[in-house]
């Protein structure tokens, strides 16, 4: 029996039929045995993804997932057709476990494989929590933004803040499966611990993270209600239509010419750059400061210049009502501990484009002068913001923040539900990944290319994943895990309108 079942010796304290009844046993190897992955046959019923722990000869507990579940029977065609015509046949069959191994801690503590192979004819165990804790390092702390527990498990999986402010974050899904809401809970999880949020809202969802959400009855999740409105403050290019929210306005002197031109989608631009630079630099040197009106004024009383079109196309930016004599104070749009939103709901899509990239670069520049503290700027709908084919007005910026970013403290938060359509320049550089539901061939295979260590039964599960539930990598984790989302303590801004 030595080499199959494990010595009381071997497994410390108490016999084994006691550690049998409490770790639950679900089979034993066979076959090929190997370092990084085994078979066993299945004994009692276990789930695909499950962790399982199998006694290593030298090191003792190591930690495995189970990857790939399958029945093997001997059931030929030819017995399928006679089943299929009423006869009894015998069918021997045996269901396989294809067992991915995580590996154990070593004595500094370092996630290690182990060096040799497992025994053949070794009994495979459902994992121990402690295990599966001190392998994943997913310790009892509050340190952290608590995103969820790991699926069938009471384990709280916490997120690496700094990991995830450093080296930028993505959050990956299709439409309705719960984007906004998992980066609300991110967020408010960002709130508690005074992270510095700028957040680009295309819809206006996120106003409601001030709010308190309703009280759950949730067994598993022991979530209060609570708003966090003295965090957060809403600016918004169109605060007519969002009447919580703080004008956002721009000075019309901090535009460049070609900036303005482009805003008034004038194509023969260059026609235009000379008129418009001769009226600013006059202005700029009779007074100062100017506004948009007092450029068109110079311009209507400039009898030699024929400037018609170009008036027009600033009266035409005019309404747009983007310019003020005082602009927005970048220090208060980043201010320490505190989130502010853009609501860019009812601004238009090219609009969207200028402002936002006005916006991020504006602070780009201060914080690489430290002028403003480190912070994450989070772009819902971002394949609007930095498509992969075609180019808009923030499009190089978001390269360069992806790029060069986090060396000044900018992370970046891009949350999307075509993840094919992102800049890869800009998707490759996140290492912190969220993950729902995807289904798209194009969005899944854009996926798979950024996201390191995911195993092959982790990626058939992502098209698979109900709502609420995430793969998530990086941000300080050792292995994508699959974690279901908590509830928000905040009101869900992106809740499903009902017709009727
Ligand atoms: N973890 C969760 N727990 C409970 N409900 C959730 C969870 N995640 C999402 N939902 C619900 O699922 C629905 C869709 O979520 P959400 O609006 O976040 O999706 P989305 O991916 O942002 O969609 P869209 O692409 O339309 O913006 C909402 O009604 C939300 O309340
Ligand atoms: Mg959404």
């Amino acid at each position: 029996m030595d080499g199959i079942r494990l010595t009381e010796a071997e497994l410390g304290e108490g016999t084994l039929a006691e550690e049998e009844q409490s770790y639950g046993r679900v089979g034993v190897t066979f076959g090929d045995v190997g370092t990084t992955s085994l078979k066993f046959n299945v004994s009692s019923p276990v789930d695909k993804g499950e962790y399982i722990q199998i006694a290593h000869p030298d090191i003792g507990w190591v930690l495995g997932q189970i990857d790939k579940i399958e029945r093997q029977s001997d059931l030929s065609v030819e017995k399928a057709k006679e089943l299929n015509n009423g006869n009894e046949v015998d069918i021997d069959d045996t269901v396989i476990a294809t067992v991915n191994i995580i590996g154990y801690r070593d004595d500094d503590g370092l996630l290690r494989i182990p060096g040799n192979p497992f025994r053949a004819g070794e009994p495979v165990y459902l994992a121990e929590e402690d295990l599966i804790r001190n392998v994943l390092g997913l310790k009892r702390t509050r340190e952290g933004a608590f995103i969820g527990k790991l699926r069938g498990h009471d384990i709280k999986v916490n997120m690496n803040i700094n990991a995830i402010a450093q080296k930028h974050l993505s959050v990956l899904a299709k439409t309705g499966s719960g984007k906004s809401y998992t980066a609300g809970v991110l967020i408010e999880e960002m709130l508690k611990n005074d992270v510095t949020m700028v957040i680009l809202d295309p819809h206006g969802e996120y106003s409601s993270l001030a709010k308190p959400g309703k009280k759950r009855d949730s067994k598993k999740f022991d979530i209060e209600p609570r708003g966090y409105g003295e965090k957060i403050t809403e600016f918004s290019p169109n605060p007519e239509i969002n009447k919580d929210a703080q004008p956002l306005k721009f000075t019309f002197r901090s535009m460049d010419t070609k900036e303005i031109l482009e805003m008034c989608g004038m194509s023969k631009r260059q026609t235009y750059v000379n008129s418009l630079e001769n009226a600013k630099s006059k202005l700029a040197t009779t007074q100062g400061d100017f506004t948009i009106s007092e450029v068109i004024r110079l311009l209507k009383g400039n009898e030699e210049d024929n400037s018609t079109t170009l008036i027009k196309g600033l009266e035409r930016l005019k309404e747009k009502k983007l310019f003020a004599g005082k602009g927005s104070r970048l220090d208060e749009i980043v201010n320490e501990g505190r989130a502010s939103i853009i609501n860019l709901r009812g601004t238009p899509p090219d609009m969207q484009g200028f402002i936002v990239d006005k916006l991020a670069s504006s602070i780009f520049e201060l914080r690489k002068r430290e002028k403003v503290p480190p912070l994450i700027l989070f772009a819902e709908e971002a394949h609007n913001f930095c498509p992969q084919r075609g180019k808009v007005e923030c499009s190089d910026t978001f390269r360069t923040l992806a790029s060069e970013g986090r060396k000044f403290g900018l992370g970046l938060g891009i949350i999307t539900q075509r993840p094919a359509k992102v800049d890869k320049n800009v998707l490759s550089q996140c290492n912190t990944q969220i993950i729902l539901k995807v289904s798209n061939p194009n969005d899944l295979k854009a996926i798979e290319k950024s996201v390191e260590g995911m195993t092959k039964g982790m990626k058939e599960e992502i098209s698979r994943l109900p709502v609420g539930e995430a793969i998530i990598s990086g941000a300080g984790l050792s292995e994508p895990l699959l974690v279901q989302v908590r509830p928000r303590e905040t009101q869900d801004g992106g809740e499903s309108v009902s017709v009727i």
